[in-house]
């Protein structure tokens, strides 16, 4: 466990988050008890990450019973239906959200509540489980990535995939963290991932925590450091994988993959089946969020570009299936051909 949550439900009915806005200068704790500020949290990056923005998505449902005064079934139902459409309007691309939605809606709408009490019991227990499972599954994903991380191996990382950006351990950073415990002096080159910094903020953060030795450098120096140095291995996380092996991952994770592939380093995407999107043919189908010009005209409080400047700024790109040498899921390690094994995945499990 690590000393920190990024996420977590609170008796009486409050979800308290960590505000990564803030990290890594302030550990503040923000609690919320309306699912309408939860989506904001969502929105202003408060809580970030795929796994984590699902966790968040299902507590936000939770509160609705929890917070009703009244005990009418039937007005609770349609305030978790309005607060179900505000919550899937926080963040299109990561696909974790909806998956957890879809999951809390599908109790409400399947079961025949007797009382607003037990609505309120069933919801929160499905919250807590979403949460749970997310950090078995992380784990899973840590163990299974072993045999593909050698002794003393320099690992290039994008984004933050930690315990931050999930309910605990994290995707991708959980393999660094895990290589790591298990005593493989692992490496880590930390994109420092403009222009939100997830990486220089957070990563370098929880690595210090764990003793993870590593550097946080410019995007923009991979494709330097792979041709002049050994890199063995890029790890990075996804918000969302399509059927075909499309990934979408953090502004610049195409673009590492492209490093990658020209300089024959492993390019592995860690992923929990919930991120994988099966409905989803391809790449090209995946929103991509166009995010605020302040996050790039500005670091912090100040400004880096004059006044006036156009901006482009989406949030994630897509790298294509090409470019991924392996999917390190919870079940196992996915090669190619992946619209054939990713779907095997899944078919294994019914
Ligand atoms: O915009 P963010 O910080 O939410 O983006 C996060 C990422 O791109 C992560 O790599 C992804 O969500 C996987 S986290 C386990």
């Amino acid at each position: 466990m690590t000393s920190f949550h990024t996420i977590k439900w609170l008796d009486p009915g409050l979800v308290s988050m960590i505000d990564q806005r803030k990290l890594p200068h302030k550990v503040i704790y923000n609690e919320y008890q309306d699912p309408a500020a939860v989506a904001g949290a969502i929105k202003d990056m408060v809580i970030r990450g795929a796994p984590a923005i699902g966790a968040a998505a299902a507590y936000g449902l939770a509160l609705v019973p929890w917070h009703d005064k009244i005990g009418r079934l039937e007005d609770v139902y349609k305030k978790l239906e309005h607060a179900a459409g505000i919550l899937r309007k926080s963040r299109p691309t990561a696909v974790n959200l909806f998956w957890a939605i879809d999951r809390m809606m599908a109790l409400v709408e399947e079961i025949n509540y007797s009382s607003v009490a037990e609505l309120k019991e069933r919801l929160l227990k499905e919250a807590l489980q979403i949460a749970e499972e997310d950090v078995v599954t992380n784990k899973a994903i840590g163990r299974n990535a072993m045999p593909l991380i050698p002794d003393g191996a320099v690992i290039f990382h994008h984004c933050n995939t930690g315990s931050l950006a999930a309910v605990d351990y994290g995707t991708a950073l959980g393999i660094i963290r895990l290589a790591h415990e298990e005593g493989k002096n692992v490496f880590a080159f930390v994109d420092e991932t403009r222009p939100r910094l997830q990486g220089g903020r957070l990563t370098a953060w929880e690595l210090l925590q764990y003793g993870v030795p590593f550097k946080v450098v410019a995007d923009s120096t991979s494709g330097h450091y792979m041709r002049t140095q050994r890199v063995d291995l890029c790890v990075v996380g996804t918000d969302r994988v399509a059927a075909n092996g499309d990934v979408a991952n953090k502004i610049g994770t195409y673009n590492l993959a492209v490093v990658a592939h020209e300089n024959k380093v492993p390019f592995y995407v860690a992923v929990p089946k919930t991120t994988i999107d099966m409905n989803t043919p391809s790449g090209d189908q995946i929103e991509i969020e166009e995010r605020p010009a302040e996050e790039v005209t500005h670091v912090g409080n100040w400004q880096i570009t004059p006044d006036g400047t156009p901006v482009g700024n989406p949030a994630f790109d897509v790298t294509p299936a090409k470019y991924v040498t392996a999917f390190i899921t919870e079940d196992g390690v996915v090669y190619p051909p992946y619209e054939e094994n990713l779907a095997k995945l899944f078919r294994e499990l019914e």
